[in-house]
């Protein structure tokens, strides 16, 4: 989305330099990231990929202060994260982040409109503003016939859409997906990449951590890390970026 370009620092760009995670101390300490130095520009659509145990799912952790760098700088829209309180951590993750995990982390005792709307009573959002709010991004991911099932009544492709549906109704700067696709078959999968590229065309930030190629090729610029480090950053060519249909025959 062209918005204005003078703005110094547009809501969803993220910065990290020279970030060192380490789990732990001393015998047993768990050196997950040795200096990563990675920018993303607000509306970039980024894939991160690497082999098990490289530290991807910890780089997510810190992008989006879920966890803090053990050392570095990391900074979301211009706010370093490093020097705010926990109160402050959790307000900007809730005013600027949304998430989607592979195993969707819904909470099985609500429906899918409560589970939408949860974000929204963190923020203490009121009820009438919060429905609408919900029934919105629920129609967004085509999920309006399904309000009141609960998870366990939903197939694993209509529980993900659900939890992009809850990542989306806060209106996040930057969306982050840990393998949004990993547990879901090819034809969900697309359902769900074709949503985060319309999320991305509406101007979103999205951070996409896979283990598929072919997954990744939906991005504009795959990062590759391996064993805590960027060992390769490059754009996704035009020719090989991959663009996932719309949903067609829904078989709700
Ligand atoms: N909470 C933790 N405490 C201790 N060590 C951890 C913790 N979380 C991750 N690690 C270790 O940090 C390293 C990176 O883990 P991480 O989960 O980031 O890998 P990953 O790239 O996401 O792997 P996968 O593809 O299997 O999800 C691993 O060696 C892991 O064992
Ligand atoms: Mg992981």
């Amino acid at each position: 989305m062209g918005g204005t370009q003078d703005v110094e620092r547009p809501a969803g760009g993220l910065e990290l330099i020279d970030v060192h995670k380490v789990y732990g101390q001393g015998g047993v300490a768990v050196h997950a990231l040795r200096g990563v130095t990675l920018r993303v520009a607000p509306g970039e659509m980024l894939a991160v990929m690497g082999p098990s145990g490289s530290g991807k799912s910890t780089l997510m952790n810190i992008i989006g202060c879920l966890d803090r760098p053990t050392s570095g700088i990391y900074r979301i829209a211009g706010e370093e994260v490093g020097v705010k309180t926990d109160d402050e951590l959790a307000r900007l993750r809730n005013r600027r982040l949304g998430f989607v995990f592979q195993n969707y982390n819904l909470l099985p005792q609500l429906t899918a409109l409560q589970n939408v709307e949860l974000p929204l009573v963190y923020q203490g959002v009121r009820p009438a503003r919060r429905r609408e709010a919900a029934l919105r991004a629920l129609r967004a991911v085509g999920l309006e016939h399904r309000l009141h099932h609960r998870p366990a009544e939903l197939s694993g492709g209509q529980q993900q859409r659900v939890a992009v549906a809850r990542a989306i109704v806060t209106e996040p700067d930057v969306i982050l997906a840990d393998e949004p696709t990993g547990s879901l078959d090819s034809a969900s999968g697309a359902e769900i990449l074709a949503m985060f590229q319309a999320l991305h065309r509406a101007g979103r930030t999205l951070v996409l951590v896979t283990h598929s190629e072919e997954v990744a090729l939906h991005c504009e610029r795959i990062v590759r890390l391996q064993d805590g480090r960027v060992v390769n950053d490059e754009p996704v060519p035009a020719d090989r970026r991959r663009r996932a249909a719309p949903p067609g025959g829904d078989a709700a």
